[in-house]
């Protein structure tokens, strides 16, 4: 239950992130016991690179403490939407944080708001939206693979997030998003090999004042017919982005003084760096920023639509 809300100790059954590094996390759930791989009940002792860890000895502990390993020592972190999709059980490709950030921004996502997400995958976005929807928003998320519905449906419950979300097994080309849903939601997000196949579904999701419709497919062959899709069912404002991040590396580095007067009266910055009286090149240490030189791979494109408000009769809008 360490998602939902922010806690000063650990307690049985949270779920808390063990840090070594940035690059080594991980999740447990903090419990005396596990089944082993021959499904034999054993104390629950995790390994890692640093020795082991009795889990059920972080009960009492504080959240950020530091805590000793056999051969070292980590801290325990409280769960995060970011950390939990940095450790999270894959079952299929996820959403990552950068990507995340642009959807919910593109979405107008807030609290209040009433979402739709399919497929539902491994969790790692709808773990995000519950967090910037909830206390009074609901998250209906799909998926048409009944292993990955069960899996997240327990993940949630363990979480705490189950009065904000509900999971449902349905293949939402064929049978959309349910009579229930009928325009009562404010978003779509659409994470499927075949988008266009769901948008007409959406069209009747989303309520008669409009909304956002959001697509995020890896090829750009989707994102056409996606788009034409859109298009044909009256979305507007259509816009798609590829969101990728770029680090800044931060250093000292000795650059030569330039004689900034001099190249007023220069027509090339050619011979303006500072000589001492020996001729000797003049060097200060600076703090200089430069962008890292690779740049991590593409994801996926992200693709935005609005959908206008209904007119339902020819005079009025009805909310
Ligand atoms: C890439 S995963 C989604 C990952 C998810 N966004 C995350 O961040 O964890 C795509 C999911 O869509 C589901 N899916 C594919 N076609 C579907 C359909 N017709 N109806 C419902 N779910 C579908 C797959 O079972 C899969 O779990």
């Amino acid at each position: 239950m360490s998602f939902n809300k922010t806690k000063e100790v650990i307690e049985e059954g949270d779920v808390v992130i063990l840090y070594l590094n940035p690059k080594s996390m991980h999740s447990l759930e903090v419990k005396a016991k596990v089944s082993n791989k021959k499904g034999e009940i054993v104390n629950n002792v995790f390994q890692t690179v640093y020795g082991a860890l009795k889990v059920i000895s972080l009960v009492g502990q504080k959240y950020g403490s530091k805590v000793k390993l056999t051969r070292g020592w980590a801290y325990v972190l409280q769960p995060t939407p970011e950390l939990w999709t940095l450790t999270l059980p894959h079952r299929t490709q996820i959403v990552y944080s950068p990507d995340i950030s642009l959807i919910t921004y593109l979405m107008d996502l807030r609290p209040g708001s009433i979402i739709i997400e399919t497929g539902t995958g491994s969790g790692s976005l709808s773990h995000s939206l519950i967090r910037t929807i909830r206390p009074h928003g609901y998250l209906y998320t799909f998926d048409f693979h009944e292993q990955r519905v069960s899996q997240v449906s327990a993940e949630f419950e363990r979480h705490g997030l189950s009065d904000f979300v509900t999971v449902q097994k349905r293949d939402v080309y064929t049978e959309g998003f349910g009579e229930n849903l009928k325009h009562t939601v404010d978003a779509v997000f659409l994470d499927l090999p075949h988008p266009w196949f769901a948008i007409k579904h959406a069209v009747v999701a989303l309520k008669n004042t409009g909304g956002k419709l959001c697509s995020f497919s890896p090829c750009i062959e989707q994102v056409q017919r996606t788009c034409s899709t859109l298009t044909y069912e009256g979305f507007t404002d259509l816009s798609t982005y590829e969101c990728l991040q770029r680090e800044v590396n931060v250093q000292y580095r000795f650059l030569s003084v330039l004689d900034l007067e001099s190249l007023k009266y220069k027509h090339t910055n050619d011979d303006v760096e500072t000589k001492n009286e020996k001729g000797e090149k003049q060097e200060e240490k600076l703090l200089t920023a430069a962008h890292i030189h690779s740049l991590p791979g593409h994801t996926g494109f992200i693709t935005v639509a609005t959908l206008p408000p209904r007119i339902l009769n020819k005079k009025t809008l009805i909310e």
